[in-house]
């Protein structure tokens, strides 16, 4: 039996019984057996979640992108490693083979030495889904630079403080990006954003919609140009197992967003492992991620998890409306996709178009299905299983975090009976545990409660960049000994695990984390706004879509709040991005505050979602009266 390929589920319980009595060695022998260290470990692990510390084959030497890249050309030289299917499906798709990936990779890492970066200089990659992403991200790697990706879906303001945040030396752009028949311009993006940012030295620009860009005198390059005159080779960084890998930020319920920062050795053998078994990815297996690379999704299991086991990873720079509603299945009927993952709110969004646009397609090359980002309703479920996997493709439906690194719930297909909506096991290695009101651990099932995880895995986030503290506060402080996740979970009979939702102020929109208090700071800029409350309420597509409460200075005519209202959603695509503007805003004269001054939340979210049967105890609010006001007015 390996440990590392499980094929039924009494291997899968027999394997994690080994991986939770004895942690250690059994992570070991996966490193072991499945990677290239340049240097062995001293210890496997090393962990304190009071500090907290967590290391993960301390001493060991590695560079990822040997792992990655090098160790697979002699086998897989000529093996599509990225396939890049574009924007537009007339335009030809890209198959980017193993020996071509490294010298891509290599003449890019070339590139940035030669431009002043070094291991642990950051690097703000803001780019589309275009190759150039993945070989920035890998470049990086190459010579142990720090690569923050942000999605080039948000703002200058959301990019300048990202960049700020993490002090980049560097930013990777384009001139532009196509979506869907729209095109962005992003290198205009990152000018703006650059304004406000001192640490930044140089722009390298990859050319992908030929449009005609402003280039800062000494601080723009175009990207090309440079490529093809550097080395095809390009020595591997040694780094050690702990050394920082990337920062990715990610929504908090208050405050900045958090860049959080993920280490080397731990996170490619987890996230290795996991795109192994989750997917059951085999050698000749076509497989498709529709993510995107800004987002933890993709750095997992588009780029590294995929790429150490020497898979064809699909990048799509598309959106699954454009040209229509029928291009995903278009995709994997024209690339014979094997394993499919995607998010609920793509799924919801193609189940209500009509069928014509999936029966159309041949889909019989599928053979797993996944989704990922927030819990999938039932009806969605059934959806997917039965027009997309015909009833013969399990589900994997993926539970897991930015913070986390990798997938920790999930079915294994093939071997876990699947339940809809319900991420079902643990992986490996994995100790989860639900909490009650008092902080005490339930045991037995079925359970309800607050998702913790009890001993460390391998790709758990190390810190939170430039402030250690306030990792610890968020994730190790509200139940001791635990890493708190955030999210409320059901356990059933078998202990199969249904993932309920945030019970924090993170609210998840279309799969995006998004922050109640960085939207409502936005709302705050516009000078008619004196205070505003964003709560989430249910959404047939979005999942969850954005309700603003907003009390302004001065009262106006209806006709003036129309125009406010765009005014207030375009403050916010300003200072976030699309993704985060409001569907409903409501002008009310005051929010429901308790004496202390906190606004009562719980009784907003009932209003929006208009389940205003029972709103609770009112009467310690300090203004209940204006728990009516709101509710006559209400959307
Ligand atoms: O609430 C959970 C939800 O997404 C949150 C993590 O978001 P993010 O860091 O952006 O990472 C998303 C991609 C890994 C979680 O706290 N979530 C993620 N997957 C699921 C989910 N909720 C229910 N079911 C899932 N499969």
């Amino acid at each position: 039996m390996s440990n590392y390929h499980i094929k039924h589920l009494e291997e899968y319980y027999q394997i994690y019984r080994k991986s939770v009595r004895n942690p250690e060695n059994f992570w070991e022998e996966v490193a072991e057996e499945h990677f290239e260290w340049r240097k062995r470990w001293d210890k496997v692990l090393d962990w304190d979640f009071t500090k907290p510390e967590i290391k993960w084959f301390q001493g060991a030497k590695l560079n990822i992108t040997e792992n990655c890249i090098d160790r697979h050309l002699h086998i897989r030289g000529n093996k599509t490693a990225i396939l890049f299917e574009p924007n537009d499906p007339k335009e030809e798709a890209q198959h980017i083979t193993y020996r071509q990936l490294h010298e891509k990779v290599c003449r890019f890492a070339n590139v940035l030495r030669e431009k002043g970066i070094g291991k642990g200089d950051r690097v703000i990659i803001y780019l589309p889904m275009i190759p150039e992403l993945a070989f920035a991200v890998l470049a990086c790697a190459r010579i142990g630079a720090i690569h923050s990706v942000v999605f080039a879906g948000f703002s200058s303001t959301a990019l300048s403080t990202r960049i700020n945040d993490c002090g980049a030396k560097m930013v990777l752009t384009s001139d532009g990006s196509f979506r869907g028949s729209k095109t962005i311009d992003l290198k205009g993006i990152v000018d703006e954003a650059l304004k406000s940012c001192k640490s930044v030295e140089k722009v390298l620009v990859a050319k992908r919609i030929n449009s005609d860009i402003h280039m800062e005198e000494g601080r723009d390059e175009w990207l090309q140009p440079l490529l093809d005159v550097a080395y095809s080779d390009c020595s591997a960084e040694v780094m050690d197992a702990e050394d920082p890998l990337f920062i990715l930020y990610t929504s908090g319920s208050t405050g900045r967003p958090k860049g959080m920062l993920h280490t080397t050795g731990g996170y490619m053998v987890y996230t290795a492992y996991t795109f192994k078994n989750v997917f059951q990815y085999r050698e000749e297996d076509i497989y498709w991620c529709t993510a995107d690379i800004g987002w933890i999704t993709g750095h997992s299991y588009i780029v590294y998890g995929p790429l150490a086991n020497g898979a064809t990873t699909v990048m799509f720079e598309g959106v699954p409306s454009y040209p229509d509603f029928g291009r995903f299945w278009e995709v994997v009927e024209k690339h014979k996709i094997n394993q499919f993952y995607t998010a609920p709110t793509a799924i919801r969004a193609l189940a209500k178009e009509n069928l014509g646009f999936v029966n159309t397609y041949d889909l019989s090359s599928l053979k797993v299905l996944g989704t990922v980002g927030e819990p999938i309703n039932e009806e969605a479920w059934h959806w997917y299983n039965d027009h997309v996997g015909e009833k013969k493709c399990p589900i994997v439906d993926t539970w897991w975090q930015t913070e986390t690194g990798g997938i920790l719930i999930s079915p294994i297909p093939f071997s876990t009976p699947t339940k809809p909506t319900y991420a079902t096991l643990p992986m490996p290695g994995v100790q989860p545990a639900l909490m009650d009101e008092n902080g005490e651990e339930i045991k037995g099932n079925p359970a309800d409660g607050r998702l913790c995880i009890k001993f460390p895995w391998p790709s758990m986030a190390r810190s939170i960049w430039g402030d250690h503290q306030r990792y610890k506060d968020t994730y190790f402080s509200a139940y001791g000994n635990k890493y708190f996740t955030g999210d409320g979970a059901l356990r059933d009979e078998v202990g199969y695990y249904r993932i309920t939702g945030r019970v924090d102020d993170v609210i998840i929109v279309s799969g995006h984390n998004l922050g109640t208090a960085p939207i409502e700071d936005a709302i705050n800029e516009h000078p008619a706004v004196a205070e505003s409350a964003i709560v989430g309420f249910p959404h047939d597509i979005k999942g969850n879509a954005l309700y603003g409460y907003v009390i302004l200075k001065e009262t106006g005519e209806t006709r003036v709040k129309d125009n406010l209202r765009k005014e207030i959603n375009q403050v916010i695509t300003e200072h976030i991005g699309p993704i985060a503007k409001l569907d409903k805003i409501q002008f009310v004269p005051g929010l429901p505050k308790t004496r202390s001054g906190k606004i009562m939340r719980r009784i907003l979210r009932k209003i929006a979602s208009k389940d205003t049967s029972n709103l609770g105890d009112t009467s310690t609010l300090l203004n209940p009266e204006v728990v009516e006001d709101i509710m006559q007015e209400a959307l």
